[in-house]
């Protein structure tokens, strides 16, 4: 969050995407340099005592903190409306730093069914080796929330939208419900970005980002963040300084740069995904399409409400089963048969057997992951190529 006496005080998210957390040096620089370095020189002895001891504020290792990761971490900070954020080598190590910083054994989370399958498996296979008991509810089901609470619940956790269904959960609502029983809420942000929803403005206490997928935009580099309130993520910092899973500052200068271009390509995602949404609906071979955008869509009236865009990701089940849509993703030929989302290039997966493959039967069934499902990243190609190209094989179901 930006303070009164700053220049950017009040200044508009376009304005912190570009400008947030840069601070030149002496050569007077335009661009963000990236400081490669994993230590740092103290001009005395008694300036290194100093620096080690936190009497004086710098650079000590790039382990603790390093100008380039310090960029990035400031920048995400203030376009999602935090105090402080925390940057970390993936997204799955954000999600573990802020467990484990604020955790212990004999301590409860209640999470979304709908989460990224590792993140599931995080909590309910390594988190449980120390003690941390983990249940997981329907996403929109509140009464199911609610009751999932216990004395020892410290964290709820949920994304929204979710993967693949694109469910829309009402954030207000599960801080609410959060707060009101001495608990925090956190939120994945990685499908809508701070271009599109501000969790922290809705009540969240901690947002959690893979900065790998739309904070890069180009598939290049992974990275995750933690944002919240500086108190919370001096502890975060606490652990990522001591356990070491630190953003390097090449990986940190390219998300840096890819959150100046932000909101034009979340706008850009949303639009094509939208009208990629509406014409697989025509479409005879498809069955149901799952997109936030649709008014038909479960979340559509609150993804209007506290969604600035419907965001990039949406998903489709075609008629038949897993045969046929092995069939739509094998005909393609322009788009990306691959896991990953967020990025520049569209990219195409059948959740059932990558994805979620690991969860079985009967909680693919509880989360709607059919043998029939694919999940489109909707990219930036112009969006009548996306469409001839999974009509290659839709068109011959
Ligand atoms: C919603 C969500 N959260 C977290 C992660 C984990 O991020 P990373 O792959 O950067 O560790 C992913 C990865 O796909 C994701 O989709």
């Amino acid at each position: 969050m930006i303070d009164e006496s700053h220049p950017l005080f009040g200044a508009d998210l376009d304005t912190l995407a570009v400008r947030a957390g840069q601070s030149r040096t002496a050569e007077g620089e335009q661009g963000e340099p990236i400081f490669t370095t994993s230590s740092y020189v103290f001009e005395s002895a008694a300036a290194a005592a100093a620096r080690f001891s936190g009497e004086a504020p710098g650079n000590v290792y790039s382990r603790y903190t390093n100008p380039t990761v310090r960029n990035f971490e400031q920048r995400l900070a203030a376009m999602e409306g935090g105090e402080a954020a925390v940057a970390t080598s993936s997204g799955m190590a954000a999600i573990l730093a802020t467990c484990l910083s604020l955790l212990q054994a004999g301590d409860h989370i209640v999470a979304s069914r709908s989460i990224f399958g590792t993140t599931s498996v995080l909590f309910t296979k390594y988190l449980a080796k120390f003690g941390v008991e983990v249940d997981q509810v329907e996403l929109t089901d509140y009464a199911a929330w609610r009751s999932a609470i216990k004395p020892n619940t410290r964290l709820l956790f949920a994304e929204t939208p979710s993967n693949p269904l694109n469910e829309v959960a009402d954030i207000p609502c599960l801080a609410e419900l959060a707060h009101a029983n001495d608990a925090r809420l956190i939120i994945d942000n990685c499908f809508c970005t701070p271009a599109l929803q501000r969790p922290l403005s809705l009540g969240a206490d901690i947002v959690i980002h893979s900065a790998t997928k739309f904070l890069d935009g180009q598939g290049r580099c992974l990275g995750g963040a933690v944002v919240g309130d500086r108190e919370t993520m001096d502890e975060v910092l606490g652990f990522v300084r001591t356990c070491g899973p630190t953003m390097s500052p090449f990986n940190a200068w390219v998300f840096l740069k890819g959150l100046e271009t932000l909101r034009l390509r979340m706008e850009a995602h949303s639009s094509n995904a939208l009208a990629l949404a509406q014409w697989l609906q025509q479409h005879e071979s498809v069955e149901t399409v799952h997109y936030c955008g649709l008014p038909e869509h479960q979340g559509h009236e609150l993804a209007c409400k506290q969604q600035r865009g419907f965001g990039g990701v949406l998903s489709f089940t075609v008629k038949g089963g897993r045969e046929q849509a092995w069939q739509v993703l094998d005909a393609t030929r322009v788009l990306s048969l691959t896991a990953n989302l967020g990025d520049a290039k569209t990219t195409v997966v059948h959740p059932a057997t990558t994805t979620h493959g690991r969860l079985s039967d009967e909680q693919k069934a509880q989360s709607g992951i059919t043998e029939n499902l694919i999940r489109v990243a909707v990219g930036l190609e112009a969006v009548a190529d996306i469409q001839a190209d999974l009509d290659r094989g839709l068109s011959r179901i």
